[in-house]
């Protein structure tokens, strides 16, 4: 995060604030967020995206997609930076709700929405409900018929891009359980498909216009996450503005709105080289402006929803260092050794690495030392070989027991995914603002990892 430096003493501080000061009002493992930075992310979003567009369209709406991290306070900030807050199931349209943020600014996403949330989205007014199937538009469709409210809904679409990691892969059809397909291949079970006219989108666009219970605004997109290259967005946007102008001619209406989705990646370590908003925005307009000429549509009015790229950078996790053990490890090249570092978490207040094989870094925090850095395996305290939290860093040979061990980047999808194994308590969440830390979510206590067990 931008308010992270060494002290005159070497230690880590966030806005001026030691790490060791924080360990002792919070202690570890701690989730320190830096708020401002968030603030700055999402606002440059905003106006990345606003000026890149601004002679296309209206404007540009920016979601921040609240899976990657949302507490109410977070709710409270998007919402105060003048964004829009996509949400991805009932208990995150909760803290919405208790957060404020109008429901004209909330959108609905999932794959498999249940009536409940269906219900409680018409109830508040949603700005937009994502509709990902036909199943799920003809449940939707039920439902406001029978509370008597209109839905907004955008389509979720899948535009055959597939972004993998640092890549992207077109594919005819994607094999996936997100979204609508786009290609006339695919059928519609139980629905006649060709009958009605195409692929599962095509008929999702016919069914939804046709129903009066249901306003559709527009189409949506989500290609993947942790993605670089502009490429895969433009391809996206081209495949949706041609599809729009399917509609235009099928239908005689041109959707006003085209959402293209979050995937903006972060940089975890140094091998991580992502582009800036503006870079990506530029990218972005210039398709959507010559694919918009190309086939004579009104540009629709635009909106996107990154979520770890907003989040993401601003926090590191803090930890305290307790057990090592060095180990000769055979390799090509001859044996090495490898030194491990437990510390006092693990895989429950970061998957990422266990689920998706993800690279983070870690630096000593609590002091400098003129120590020969050596190869370091930092791993949690679970009941598991695989609880790794930084596979291979350097970090100095004298870390010890005591020493604090900051792990940067940990902002998006680590809290978010968060487990008791183990019985381990969820860390604490602290935001610092304007020089002062404050608990925006606490640390789990006994108390509450036993409350709900009727043995008690
Ligand atoms: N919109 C939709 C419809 C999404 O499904 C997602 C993420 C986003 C926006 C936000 O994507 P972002 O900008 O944060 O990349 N747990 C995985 C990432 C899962 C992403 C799920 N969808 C990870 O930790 O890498």
């Amino acid at each position: 995060a931008s308010g992270v430096a060494r002290g005159a003493d070497g230690q880590l501080e966030v806005q001026g604030i030691p790490v060791s000061a924080l360990q002792e009002r919070f202690g570890t493992p701690l989730y320190v967020l830096d708020e401002d930075d968030f603030r700055a992310r999402a606002r440059a979003f905003k106006q990345a995206y606003g000026a890149a567009f601004a002679d296309l369209c209206g404007g540009v709406d920016v979601y921040y997609a609240g899976k990657a991290f949302l507490s109410i306070e977070v709710a409270r900030w998007v919402t105060e930076e003048g964004l829009r807050l996509d949400t991805s199931s009932g208990g995150e349209l909760a803290v919405a709700r208790r957060a404020g943020v109008p429901a004209a600014n909330l959108g609905l996403h999932g794959n498999n929405k249940s009536v409940a949330e269906l219900e409680t989205a018409l109830q508040m007014g949603l700005g937009r409900i994502i509709v990902d199937s036909l199943d799920e538009l003809e449940r939707l469709g039920a439902v406001a018929t029978r509370l008597g409210r209109t839905a907004n809904v955008m389509l979720r679409l899948t535009p055959g891009v597939h972004a993998h990691t640092h890549e992207f892969i077109a594919t005819a059809h994607e094999d996936q359980k997100f979204g609508l397909s786009m290609a006339e291949g695919d059928t519609v079970p139980g629905a006649g498909g060709t009958a009605e006219g195409g692929s599962p989108a095509a008929v999702a666009v016919t069914r939804a216009l046709r129903h009066p219970g249901i306003n559709l605004l527009g189409l949506h997109c989500h290609i993947g996450s942790q993605i670089f290259e502009p490429e895969g967005f433009a391809l996206a946007a081209e495949r949706l503005l041609a599809f729009l102008a399917g509609v235009r001619d099928t239908h005689g209406v041109e959707l006003p709105e085209l959402d293209l989705g979050g995937g903006y990646g972060i940089a975890y370590t140094e091998q991580d080289t992502p582009r800036e908003p503006a870079e990506l925005a530029a990218a972005m307009a210039a398709v959507v402006r010559s694919a918009c000429a190309r086939l004579g549509l009104a540009v629709p009015r635009i909106s996107i929803e990154p979520g770890r790229a907003i989040v993401g950078p601003t926090t590191f996790t803090l930890y305290e260092a307790g057990v090592r053990k060095t180990v000769a490890v055979d390799t090509e090249t001859g044996t090495v050794e490898r030194r491990y570092v437990a510390v006092d978490g693990g895989m429950s207040d970061n998957a990422r690495p266990v689920l998706y094989d993800a690279d983070y870094t870690a630096v000593l925090a609590s002091r400098v030392t003129d120590a020969e850095p050596i190869v370091s395996r930092v791993v949690g305290k679970h009941c598991e070989s695989g609880d790794i939290v930084v596979r291979d860093v350097y970090l100095p040979e004298d870390v010890a027991a005591g020493d604090l061990i900051a792990v940067p980047a940990t902002g998006a999808y680590c809290w978010a995914l968060a487990s008791n194994y183990n019985y381990l308590g969820r860390p604490a969440v602290v935001a610092v603002r304007n020089g002062q830390a404050r608990l925006i979510i606490r640390r789990e206590t006994e108390e509450d990892l036993l409350a709900r067990d009727m043995g008690a």
